[in-house]
């Protein structure tokens, strides 16, 4: 992979990267840290809650897919209260990105960590994609980091299955389906489906209706995390309906609250049809070709429904803007992660 990288500090004063490759952001400029803590970790922690009751679990299990500089599992990892264990798998593709860990877990931010317990020795081990036990005894908790630098496509078709029922929580971090929808197939979170527990959930900042439509066809439960700059907030789509009754309430409404009218407008769209990818090694023009054609079917099935239910539709050939024949390639501008059509 190219990683020709750039650091850039984010408005909160933390460190973020920009791909030159990509000319993205790593994180939502509002904060790399910041978004961490509540599109990510807040969020985790009041679906566990949620779930497992004030007692959380003695061990949790997490996934993190596209680790980068970390902050998703860090902030986890500082947030978690005491007698815990923490179990990550962190799966990155790019050893360039994973240099600046130690400058990241450095940071004033990261200061609680430390405190806790975690080293210089145990930042730079990380850094280098070292299996790496973080005992804290601060936390009476001990942390271990499972790090596999890999293509996320190629660790779930050749690893995936090590994971079957055990993981709480996914944190899904790639860059934008924008830019590689090949990451972001329902295909994929099918696997994610597989290796959760059942209250499990996948967090995402992406709030794009081929993700969430992917997460609902695979009979998710879907919720809105809070915005962050982006107009639609990110996505939590978790197993089973423990968190229909607390979200209904309005009781975690800082953190999760249900998909807005607007929201599932879109998601009766044929912009809901997911990227597939069966056997997670298609190329990336493919998958978005297959899908065009998809929503294709998709539009003719709805108007043929509308005609059959007498109401007015224009002529057939009069389609869509076919808005997906632009993605991915060779759009020559830098995105934050928090646009509203990621
Ligand atoms: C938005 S950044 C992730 C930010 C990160 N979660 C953090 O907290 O700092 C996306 C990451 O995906 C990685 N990546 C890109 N393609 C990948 C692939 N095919 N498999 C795994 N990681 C990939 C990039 O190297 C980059 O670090």
């Amino acid at each position: 992979m190219n990683s020709e990288l750039f650091t850039a500090i984010t408005e909160d004063g933390s460190l973020s990267l920009v791909s030159g490759l990509y000319m993205q952001l790593y994180h939502n400029r509002i904060g790399a840290y910041t978004e961490a803590l509540l599109n990510y970790s807040n969020v985790a922690m009041a679906v566990l809650r949620a779930v497992h009751g004030v007692e959380l679990p003695s061990t949790i299990n997490i996934l993190d897919c596209c680790f980068g500089l970390g902050y998703n599992s860090l902030v986890f990892a500082q947030e978690l209260p005491p007698n815990i264990d923490l179990n990550v798998t962190a799966i990155e593709l790019d050893p360039g990105v994973m240099q600046f860990v130690p400058q990241v877990l450095n940071q004033a931010c990261f200061a609680p960590l430390r405190a806790a317990g975690l080293s210089r020795d145990d930042a730079a081990a990380i850094g280098a994609f070292a299996r790496t036990e973080v005992h804290c005894p601060g936390k009476n908790g001990t942390y271990t980091f499972e790090m596999v630098a890999s293509c996320l496509r190629d660790y779930w078709r050749q690893h995936g299955d090590r994971h079957q029922g055990s993981q709480h929580l996914i944190l899904h971090d790639p860059f934008s389906p924008k830019k590689m929808p090949e990451l972001w197939t329902i295909d994929l979170f099918e696997r994610y489906k597989a290796a959760l527990v059942d209250g499990g959930m996948v967090l995402t900042y992406s709030s794009a209706p081929a993700v969430r439509g992917a997460f609902l066809e695979l009979g998710f439960r879907v919720y809105r995390t809070p915005f962050l700059g982006g107009k639609w907030g990110g996505t939590l789509a978790v197993l089973g309906d423990y968190m229909e009754e607390p979200v209904a309430n309005g009781e975690l409404a800082e953190h999760i609250t249900p998909l807005g009218a607007l929201e599932y407008e879109r998601l009766v769209k044929s912009s809901r049809v997911p990227f597939r990818d069966p056997g997670l090694k298609s190329e990336r023009e493919d998958i978005l070709a297959a899908r065009i054609a998809e929503q294709e079917v998709f539009f003719a099935e709805v108007r043929a429904q509308r005609l059959a239910n007498g109401e007015r539709v224009g002529p057939a050939g009069k389609r869509r803007k076919r808005k997906d024949a632009k993605l991915a390639l060779g759009q020559n501008q830098i995105l934050a992660t928090d646009s509203g059509t990621n």
